[in-house]
């Protein structure tokens, strides 16, 4: 295969910013080539290795965190938040399911945004859209929507710093199953679904005393002590994506990997064929996504998994389903009879966001926190007609008090949506919400698997 990094350059490509001055543009992708790669070749196999497991059944992928990563909300409180949620998350699915769960967190890189429309208009004024803070500003000033490519190198330098914290979170410490009970943030602590988590809590803390008793602790068992968390995106901007692209040193694996984080995704706008995004794709070794929204047909889809998975990896290829609550039974089920029928083995996530998107009566894009459990539901419902595995969940939450999703047992009302809306693109599950979704998914995991032993038992 003659793939290099840059082949993507003369295919179709959908979803590009217009730089006015190619020089500059020319002058910080060479910079970004200079940079250290973000993220090691072993741990990237490593993640295609437990996504392995997961595509065989043996594990959950919790996939999630901002939908647009943002400048301004930068902070190591930030990233202590989110983390936090996704530890709590990861533990009741854990626990819930006894099931290993794949940790990935759209962090450290997921600043661009594909757009449905070129222009925003407000008023009589037309500017081009914003398109994440890697392109161009937010504010509806023309001096803000011109595509700066010196974002691309502070997107590179965020992601550096934010990886460094979580990395740090992740081993240092902070995900200790002995501070089970620590991960709840302070406004949810009197909520019903903090009892439920502090229930969980305490019988891991039963278990914890139980084994500290027969001499396995966080000092001698690593796994107690330390968690796997990876990092993702979609991968829009090829250019960013290919100044990353190396070929390792370290490892015997031949071939070239994407380093800007463990795993990239296609978006749902830019799955085309013959497009750039399938050719820079294709050529990667990372774990990768594909989001398959209403539109994708079954044979379209086998085509593009011949051209992203053609030796059939167990953990290479990942398929985000995300239809709409209304829908996802009718489209998802012939895509999972294809893709079952044709023998490929790939991990079937589920995200319950994209396809839910609706504008409240205030002009707020939000989405109904009972849409995004039904369509759950749905996906479960079609995995078990079909025979095949749900495997992972795909979730746009932030670990702040936002009011951006509709319900959720506090309920958050369309009134609310004013209150604290900070999204810089699309309306994130909060803290409370995420985990009231976490229990219903370890609750659907259960079930099944419950339903599977008796099945067996029966047998
Ligand atoms: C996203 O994940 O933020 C996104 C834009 O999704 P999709 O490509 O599925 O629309
Ligand atoms: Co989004």
């Amino acid at each position: 295969m003659n793939w290099q990094p840059d082949s993507w350059r003369t295919f179709p490509i959908l979803q590009v910013p217009e730089y006015p001055d190619q020089g500059v543009l020319n002058n910080v992708e060479q910079k970004l080539a200079e940079k250290p790669p973000l993220v090691f070749a072993g741990e990237v196999q490593n993640l295609r290795s437990q996504l392995g497991h997961v595509a065989n059944g043996q594990g959950f992928l919790l996939q999630g965190g901002d939908c647009a990563e943002s400048f301004a909300e930068f902070s190591a409180d930030m990233i202590r938040d989110n983390f936090r949620v996704f530890l709590q998350m990861a533990v009741v699915l854990t626990f819930g399911a006894s099931m290993p769960v794949v940790k990935i967190g759209r962090m450290a890189g997921q600043f661009a945004k594909p757009r449905s429309s070129d222009i925003e208009k407000v008023g009589d004024i037309e500017l081009p859209s914003y398109r994440g803070d890697m392109i161009n500003g937010i504010d509806f000033e023309a001096k803000d929507r011109i595509p700066d490519p010196k974002r691309l190198l502070r997107v590179y330098e965020q992601s550096a710093s934010t990886l460094n914290l979580l990395r740090a979170f992740a081993q240092g410490g902070m995900a200790d199953l002995t501070a089970v009970h620590d991960w709840t943030a302070d406004f949810i602590s009197d909520r019903e679904e903090a009892r439920r988590y502090a229930e969980i809590a305490e019988r891991i803390d039963e278990c914890l005393s139980f084994m500290r008793a027969c001499g396995v602790t966080s000092q001698t068992t690593r796994a107690l002590a330390e968690t796997d968390f990876f990092t993702s995106h979609e991968s829009l901007l090829l250019n960013y994506e290919e100044a990353l692209t190396r070929q390792d040193t370290i490892t015997d694996e031949k071939g070239w990997f994407a380093t800007s984080a463990h795993m990239v995704w296609i978006g749902d706008r830019t799955r085309q064929l013959d497009g750039a995004h399938v050719e820079y794709m294709k050529g990667i070794s990372n774990p990768i996504g594909l989001k398959c929204g209403p539109s994708l047909d079954p044979d379209d889809l086998l085509r593009l998994i011949d051209k992203l998975n053609p030796e059939n990896t167990a953990g290479r290829l990942t398929l985000i389903a995300r239809m709409g609550a209304a829908f996802v039974r009718e489209k998802l089920t012939p895509l999972l009879k294809a893709v079952e029928r044709q023998g490929s083995s790939v991990v079937w996530c589920c995200d319950p966001m994209h396809g839910n998107t609706v504008k409240a009566s205030s002009g707020y894009k939000t989405r109904r926190v009972d849409d995004i459990f039904r369509e759950v539901q749905g996906f479960f419902d079609a995995h078990d007609e079909v025979g095949t595995y749900p495997g992972g969940l795909h979730f746009e939450m932030t670990g702040k008090n936002v009011t951006e999703c509709v319900g959720g047992i506090i309920e958050v009302t369309e009134e609310k949506l004013g209150d604290r809306y900070h999204t810089h693109c699309d309306p994130r599950l909060n803290a409370g919400q995420a985990l009231e979704l976490a229990f219903l998914i370890a609750d659907l995991l259960k079930r099944r698997r419950d339903q599977s032993s008796r099945f067996q038992r029966a047998g």
